[in-house]
């Protein structure tokens, strides 16, 4: 099903009703282990999604399920806190009607971060990535059906899909903090199942450093309206095949908790160079 424009209008107008005269910049969605960032915000003005028109309640771990209105290092936010995966049974519409609805709010930039599957074999479990572009071959693109002229063309270009001023930002941020960052090509899973060793070295062919179940969706609709965007990995576990063990979801939450540092002082500082 594909929402109308009156619907996310609809959904507009309800958190402006809520937030009053304040005008999200900077529209945040926090994969696993992050989310508490939202609770950093200064001044919040906190939105349950079940309370907000045509949104969904989100059912996977370590995700809450609301909205988060403030200040947070100098940027007016908008914080997901909580993200609606595909795997979960929710439409791409669905994954990604909150992007547009923030955007109606004002939002210019989306920061998006995620858990992911390290491909790279240099590379190592805890590293952290900016994502210079992604591979979503998986799937229908959020785009298909009718197009919504009023947030952006049939036919969007996808060059310049992680805004490269953005990512030199980050490289400076990370340099300045002593924090490592790796840059790389994410590539999106449907999931919930993880990758089996064959695939991994798949997207190990096709370019990718990284494997994930979220993130393209949304990158692709906050692109089409317009915004410029700014993503994170941080690489939670060898993908499968790489060690000769198993991968679990205990294994992921653990190593997000763990990175969780590092990534919350990198996001913290490019919002304050934004
Ligand atoms: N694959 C897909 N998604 C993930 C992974 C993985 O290995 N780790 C964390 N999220």
């Amino acid at each position: 099903m594909s929402f109308t424009f009156a619907q996310y209008q609809e959904s507009a107008d309800f958190l402006r009703s809520q937030i009053g005269s304040f005008t999200p910049k900077v529209a945040m969605i926090l994969g696993s282990g992050l989310g508490y960032l939202g609770n950093e915000v200064e001044q919040p003005i906190r939105v349950p999604y079940g309370e907000i028109p045509h949104f969904k309640a989100s059912t996977a771990p370590g995700h809450k399920g609301r909205l988060v209105f403030g200040e947070l290092d100098g940027q007016n936010v908008a914080v997901m806190q909580g993200r609606f995966h595909y795997y979960e049974g929710y439409s791409l519409d669905e994954v990604t009607f909150a992007i547009r609805v923030l955007r109606l709010l004002g939002a210019d930039t989306l920061i998006v971060t995620n858990a992911a599957g390290c491909v790279n074999q240099s590379w190592n479990a805890g590293d952290l990535m900016v994502i210079d572009d992604h591979i979503k071959i998986a799937l229908d693109s959020p785009l298909c059906g009718s197009n919504l002229p009023q947030f952006g063309p049939r036919f969007p270009d996808s060059s310049y899909n992680y805004t490269p001023a953005l990512r030199q930002m980050a490289a400076e941020a990370a340099a300045e903090q002593n924090i490592p960052l790796r840059h790389g090509v994410y590539m999106y899973w449907t999931g919930p199942q993880y990758e089996s060793p064959a695939e991994v070295r798949a997207a190990r062919i096709l370019g990718a450093d990284a494997v994930g179940m979220s993130t393209a969706p949304e990158v692709i609709v906050a692109r089409h309206c317009g915004m410029q965007v700014l993503g994170f990995s941080l690489m939670t576990n060898m993908a499968a095949g790489i060690l000769d063990q198993p991968l679990s979801e205990e294994e992921v939450l653990i190593s997000a908790e763990a990175g969780k540092e590092h990534f919350s002082a990198l996001i913290r500082s490019c919002l304050q160079r934004m």
